[in-house]
């Protein structure tokens, strides 16, 4: 486990860059936090560490975005199940050849890989968070 104190969006994006170089094919990473933690921003720095020049936009109504099947990124908030998941073929690529990263994951939680990563981000002030990798 790591924890890493964040002062502003910028530190957080190059924490995330540096924590991609710790992920392989197949990783499923979860990320949890409360709504405007910044999920979406370590997203935005583990594409630019996995070398993805497209813009990372939140996946919100979309479900998933696919970044040339290099890194997928979730956000399972409006989904109601794993169930619901499984049927829009969103589980089909954990494991695969890409990474995975999940924001709201509990929403799905009967359907994730038993192994996975988790990264926590609690918001601590306006600007400060405290992101947890395990
Ligand atoms: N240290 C920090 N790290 C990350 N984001 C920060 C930080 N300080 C302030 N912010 C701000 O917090 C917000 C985080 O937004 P983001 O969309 O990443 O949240 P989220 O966790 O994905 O929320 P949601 O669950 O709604 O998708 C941004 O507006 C960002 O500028
Ligand atoms: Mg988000």
């Amino acid at each position: 486990m790591a924890i890493y104190l964040s002062g502003s969006e910028k530190a957080t994006i190059l924490f995330a860059k540096q924590y991609a170089k710790t992920l392989r094919a197949g990783d499923v990473v979860l990320l949890n936090g409360e709504m405007g933690a910044g999920k979406t921003v370590f997203v935005k720095g583990v594409a630019q560490g996995l070398g993805i020049k497209t813009e990372i936009l939140s996946p919100t109504y979309a479900y998933m975005n696919d970044y040339d099947g290099k890194l997928y990124h979730y956000d399972c908030y409006r989904l109601k199940n794993g169930a619901q998941a499984e049927s829009l073929g969103l589980t089909d690529y954990f494991g695969g050849k890409g990474i995975c990263l999940i924001e709201w994951a509990e929403n799905i939680a009967d359907v994730l890989p038993e192994t996975h990563k988790t990264v926590t981000i609690k918001k601590i002030s306006t600007e400060n968070r405290e992101i947890i990798c395990e």
